[in-house]
């Protein structure tokens, strides 16, 4: 593991990262919907070194990224007509299937699961990245155990400077949250965590109902509660709460309405009020925000509606319990 970690640019240092991934370690690298950290899927040790660089529990498995539909097969058995169908209308992107797993596949990826989540993401960069190194890529986002997940290059330093081998320079992740994960073993689709592809397309794709499975049931062990937080504190406030609130100079605000005070510049971030701008940006407001050693961030409420539910998700996590 390097002391400092290298900025690399595609496709000059192609050839610098795919060694670094036949060598077994991790290289950070932007997918569409947040940065990666990226390891040969089929080599333990790579595996283990991502949990070490993030400092994330051993239970916890990881998504493979793969290049092709073709590959699904190798790592998973019984695949499901509804898990093509998907694979063909969203790949690449930023939908993660949860497949029963190919006896091979081992435990270090899946956090001794029988199940594997397998995903094609939508860049460039990271699919020449997979297809020179020849393997899976098994990769969590890039950041600390349970810090906020990066959306640039920058965001992965913050965290993972000289923990890993590398960062991969592709600009700023253009989705900004992550994939939404679908459980498609059973009879009946189940969302395992909700993101950019919603509930109601993926009803209407397979003509079925699709649940959501809470996080009680555990079966995503990142659905922990508070996993995107930032150092700072953290708290929500409702629109009505917000008109009426006297900032001081420490507390940052992310808000969606239109500011009508004179604003802390730098403090006060405001997003744009379609989900889809928003959710691009938010990682992004966060990590800024998170740096300027505040008192506490304040969040406005997100409309409670079905366009939202993904983001109004991420943002339970991270606003600080009671
Ligand atoms: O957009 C994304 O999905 C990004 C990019 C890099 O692809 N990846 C990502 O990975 O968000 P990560 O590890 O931060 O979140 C993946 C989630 C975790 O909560 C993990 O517990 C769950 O997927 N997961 C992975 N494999 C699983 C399995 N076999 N069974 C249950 N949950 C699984
Ligand atoms: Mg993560």
């Amino acid at each position: 593991m390097q002391p400092t970690t290298p900025i690399l640019h595609f496709p000059n240092d192609l050839a610098q990262a795919t060694a670094f991934i036949k060598a077994g370690e991790c290289v950070a690298i932007k997918t569409e919907t947040v940065y990666g950290l990226a390891a040969d899927a089929s080599n333990e040790d790579a595996v283990r070194s991502i949990f070490k660089a993030k400092a994330r529990p051993a239970t916890n498995p990881l998504i493979v990224h793969i290049a092709s539909i073709a590959d699904m097969k190798k790592w998973a058995r019984d695949i499901p007509s509804k898990a093509y169908l998907l694979a063909e209308k969203y790949w690449p992107g930023p939908l993660s299937l949860l497949l029963k797993k190919q006896p091979w596949v081992s435990d270090t990826v899946t956090g001794g699961q029988d199940t594997v989540v397998l995903r094609i993401p939508a860049s460039n960069d990271f699919l020449s990245l997979i297809k020179a190194a020849g393997v899976g890529l098994a990769a969590p986002s890039a950041n600390k155990y349970k810090f906020i997940s990066p959306t640039c290059a920058a965001h992965v330093l913050t965290s993972l400077h000289g923990r890993i081998a590398a960062v991969v320079d592709g600009g700023r992740a253009e989705v900004g949250i992550e994939s939404t994960i679908v459980d498609v073993t059973g009879e009946a689709p189940c969302i395992l965590r909700p993101g950019p592809i919603d509930r109601d397309s993926l009803k209407h794709d397979l003509q079925t109902e699709v649940t959501f499975k809470n996080n009680e049931g555990l079966t995503v062990p990142g659905s922990v509660l508070q996993h995107y937080q930032p150092n700072t504190l953290v708290k929500m406030l409702s629109q009505n709460a917000l008109v009426q609130k006297r900032f001081t100079k420490g507390e940052g605000l992310i808000a969606l309405s239109p500011c009508t005070w004179p604003l802390e510049k730098r403090n006060h971030i405001q997003l744009s009020s379609t989900p889809k701008e928003y959710g691009r940006d938010f990682y992004d407001a966060l990590h800024q925000l998170d740096k300027q050693g505040l008192s506490c961030i304040y969040i406005e409420a997100l409309p409670n509606t079905d366009s939202w539910f993904a983001l109004n998700n991420r943002l339970s996590r991270v606003v600080a319990l009671g």
